[in-house]
């Protein structure tokens, strides 16, 4: 099959396209006929083995896993000898990251639990653009307490991760503030958001209003400001961002939460029931990924570095 390989740890011109053999089929295992990807940022912290403790799990000097992509959809191939939930023929989608990557070929081995049935409404791109980031969102939400919040900021809603966080929120009734720039404003309404502040031109830690659940989708916002933009008993939960955001959720995020407010950050780790809980969001009209580019296979550096780059607009999708 064809799949993008590296040998070593380095920028997207390290992949390449090679012929290698199928993934091997354990007895519990699925191989999907891949028919298309999404690229994420974490990607590019694969590929270039950053930040350093990546490598602890992904291999201090040379990278475990040569195939890279955590995101796919496809049809089901071939099952092993205790799969009870697929058959060929099955079209699903799922998340890699717990079996060693490879959504970047023609065919990829999942273990059972890593997949779903694809919603019937959704494309092969649009299934492939759910796993990580939809989860991510759904996770960082709920970490928020979405479920007692009225008014809910996503800073950085028009990325890949803030994009399914708008959508989410809606669905859970929330009254919904998107952050981003004025180019991404009418895309972040037109998915459900009810005011929109753009970041270039608006502040909204001197805004004046106050949130019950701010989620930090991407941005470099100090942890000062978000608390500033919470209500008494508010929740910040941090998902992304620069490193400034990251570090400060981490070390001063314990010592805020001793008041009524909370403060956390959230490290995703998709489910297969929150796949299907993205799945039926989906099925239900109240969620529908947003697409940005299509890269076809070959072409995964180019799809990785645009990611990279940091101003994508939703998902950026591989097409196999
Ligand atoms: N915690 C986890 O487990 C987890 C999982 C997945 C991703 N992440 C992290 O989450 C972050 C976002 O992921 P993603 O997939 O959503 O990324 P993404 O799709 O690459 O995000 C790009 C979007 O972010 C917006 N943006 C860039 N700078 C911004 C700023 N200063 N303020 C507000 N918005 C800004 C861009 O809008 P403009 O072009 O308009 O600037 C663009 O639409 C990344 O840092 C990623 O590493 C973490």
């Amino acid at each position: 099959m064809k799949a993008i390989v590296r040998e070593t740890y380095g920028p997207p011109d390290v992949l390449h396209v090679a012929e290698v053999p199928l993934p091997t089929l354990g007895d519990g295992d699925v191989l999907v006929r891949v028919h298309a990807a999404s690229a994420n940022a974490g990607d590019w912290h694969l590929l270039r083995g950053t930040p350093f403790p990546i490598r602890l799990v992904a291999g201090l000097r040379t990278p475990r896993f040569k195939i890279i992509g955590t995101d796919v959809a496809g049809r089901v191939e071939a099952v092993g000898a205790k799969v009870t939930r697929f058959r060929p023929g099955d079209e699903v989608f799922g998340e890699l990251s717990r079996s060693g990557f490879g959504a970047y070929a023609e065919f990829a081995a999942a273990p059972e639990k890593a997949l779903v049935l694809k919603p019937g409404n959704l494309s092969f791109e649009e299934a492939a653009a759910l796993p990580t980031a939809g989860c991510t969102a759904l996770q960082g939400l709920r970490k928020g307490r979405i479920e007692r919040a009225q008014r809910v900021l996503v800073n950085g809603a028009s990325g890949g991760v803030g994009t399914f966080a708008v959508q989410i929120a809606k669905a859970f009734g929330a009254e919904v503030t998107a952050v981003c720039s004025g180019r991404n404003a009418d895309m972040v309404r037109s998915i459900g958001a009810d005011h929109v502040l753009d970041y270039t031109t608006d502040d909204f830690a001197t805004h004046g209003d106050r949130y019950d659940l701010i989620l930090a989708a991407n941005g470099d916002r100090s942890i000062w400001d978000y608390r500033r933009a919470l209500t008494a008993d508010g929740c910040y939960a941090m998902t992304g961002g620069s490193n400034r955001q990251l570090t400060e959720a981490l070390l001063l995020g314990p010592l805020l939460s001793m008041g009524r407010q909370r403060f956390g950050n959230v490290l995703v780790k998709p489910t297969q029931a929150d796949l299907v809980v993205l799945k039926e969001l989906c099925e239900t009209g109240k969620v529908r990924p947003v697409i940005d580019r299509r890269f076809p296979l070959s072409e995964v550096p180019a799809a990785v570095r645009y990611v990279e780059e940091g101003h994508a607009r939703g998902k950026v999708i591989v097409t196999v």
